[in-house]
This record gives C-alpha cells, structure tokens and sequence, in this order.
C-alpha cells in the first residue's frame, strides 16, 4: 500500500475540542467505514495514527478528529497547504452490501465519522436509514447526518440537546433488520448484546492502539471466537456475533 502525500485544503474546528481536516486525495475508492494512518510530522512521533474517513468526495477526503494527545495536537495545528501523509484505505469497511431493510446507525462522540459515508451508501441503496447520535453534552455534525438519513434521533448525558441520557436509552433494536455502530466501548456492548437477544444482525467498529496499521505488526490484535483477529487488517468492522 503506497503512501499519498498530499496538502491540508482545511481544517476546522467543529466543537471544542473536535475538528475536521479536508486533504487532497487520488481518485481511488474508499469504502463506507475504512480508515486511514495519518502522519503530519518528521521526528516528533514514531507512528501514524488511524482516524476514518468523515466525508470522501472525487479529490478530497475529510477527517473528524478529537484531539486528545500530540499526534492529534499536531493534526489540529496543521494550515492550508501544509503537507500530510496518508496510508490507506484500510480495513474492510461496514458490510453495506450485506444489509436490507430497516438499518439502524448508532454513533457516539467521535465514532460518528465513520457512519456518514456508510448511511450515504446504505440511503442509496434503498434502505431506511436512521441515525442515533449521542453525545455527552455538546453536539457536532449534527446537520450533516441530518442529509443522509430517513430519521435523525440525538441524546445528549447532560440533557442539553435531544433526549436525555445515553443514546442506548432510546433504541428499540427491534425495529430493525441490521444495526452498525461506532463509538465508546461500553455503548457498543450494549448494543451487541440487546441485538444478539432479539436475532438482529449487528456490526461494530473497534477501537485499537495501532503500530502499523496494515496488518504486520499484530499491535491490534482483538480477542473473537474465531481467533485471535488484526484489528486493522481483519476489521475494524466485526460482526458481533464473534464476541459471544
Ligand atoms: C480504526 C480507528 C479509527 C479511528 N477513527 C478516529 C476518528 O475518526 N476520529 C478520532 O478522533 N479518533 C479516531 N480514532 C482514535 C485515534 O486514532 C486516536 O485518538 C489517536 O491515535 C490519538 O493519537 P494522539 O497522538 O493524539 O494521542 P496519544 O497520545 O496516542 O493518546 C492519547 C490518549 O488517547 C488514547 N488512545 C490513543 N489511540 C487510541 C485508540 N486507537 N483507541 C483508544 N484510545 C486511544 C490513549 O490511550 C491516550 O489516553 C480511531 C482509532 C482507530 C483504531
Ligand atoms: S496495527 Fe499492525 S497489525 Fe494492526
């Protein structure tokens, strides 16, 4: 897999502590819920580090990131027309071909990005698509999924926006042919859990610290009941199926 050198045409700032940087890209295609390693430094950091794509468009891609240590301070810093590395697409992506019907879409925080693209696809596909957002207080991105989806539900902890609570409170995964999700840990085991009780199809995507990102190093690896699997090669999309 080549590295792409390319140049930051923006970078954004959507709340407080979350961003949105827009890079020049090749025309390859990415699929709904892959990944990229990033790098956008010399010495300062060893490693790239994964971030999925946001938004793709014919020459650009756009991230979302939260910026919570050096490699992310560093992205955050970055103006236009500097120069950054990206290594990818990788991982497999969600499974939007293996899906029909009523699909539900479950993100929280930052592990939203990766469900734009994949409701974009899912919408024209035909399915019926809605979006389950939740955040702890403050809201982002929130009319941009608003254009890619059939119904739009948000949650806020505090209660500041939306419904109060945890967005696990006001699913009913019932309702639902298939279910992806993206977001903290403990959110996705609920939903895992709820979906493998009531027989509904449901895929997550985890997160790993990374080294290499395309799948030599087994820094990734994650537990399943087919085995020990690379994150970043064999997922990050995994049905939840492998985990009970
Ligand atoms: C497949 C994949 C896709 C991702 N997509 C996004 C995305 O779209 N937007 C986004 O903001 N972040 C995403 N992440 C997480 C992102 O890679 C990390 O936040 C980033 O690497 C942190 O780098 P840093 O140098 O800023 O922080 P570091 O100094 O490396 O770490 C700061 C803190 O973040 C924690 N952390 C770092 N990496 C991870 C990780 N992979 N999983 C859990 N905790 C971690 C560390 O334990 C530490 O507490 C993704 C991770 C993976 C594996
Ligand atoms: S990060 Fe190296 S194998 Fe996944």
């Amino acid at each position: 897999m080549p590295y792409f050198k390319t140049e930051v045409i923006s970078n954004q700032q959507l709340a407080s502590d979350i961003f949105v940087i827009k890079t020049g890209w090749s025309e390859q295609s990415v699929g709904a819920g892959q990944f990229f390693m990033i790098k956008a430094w010399k010495n300062e950091l060893p490693l790239m580090r994964p971030i999925s794509v946001f938004k793709k468009e014919k020459h650009a891609l756009s991230f979302m990131y939260r910026v919570v240590g050096k490699g992310t301070e560093l992205l955050r810093q970055l103006k236009v027309g500097d120069e950054i590395t990206l290594l990818g697409p990788s991982g497999n992506g969600f499974p939007c071909g293996e899906v029909s019907g009523k699909i539900a879409l479950v993100g929280g925080g930052v592990g939203i990005p990766p469900l734009y693209e994949t409701a974009k696809t899912l919408l024209i596909n035909g399915n019926q698509v809605d979006i389950y957002l939740g955040f702890k207080e403050e809201i982002f991105a929130v009319e941009d999924f608003q254009q890619v989806c059939t119904n739009l539900y948000i949650a806020t902890e505090t209660g500041a926006y939306g419904a109060a609570g945890f967005i696990t409170d006001i699913i009913d995964v019932t309702k639902y042919d298939a279910l992806f999700t993206c977001g903290p840990e403990a959110m996705m085991i609920k939903l895992a859990e709820q979906c493998y009780e009531k027989n509904v199809k449901c895929w997550l995507s985890i997160e790993k610290r990374m080294g290499c990102g395309i799948g030599a190093c087994l820094v990734c690896n994650c537990k399943t009941n087919k085995g020990m699997m690379r994150t970043c090669k064999d997922g990050p999309i995994f049905s939840a199926e492998m985990f009970f």
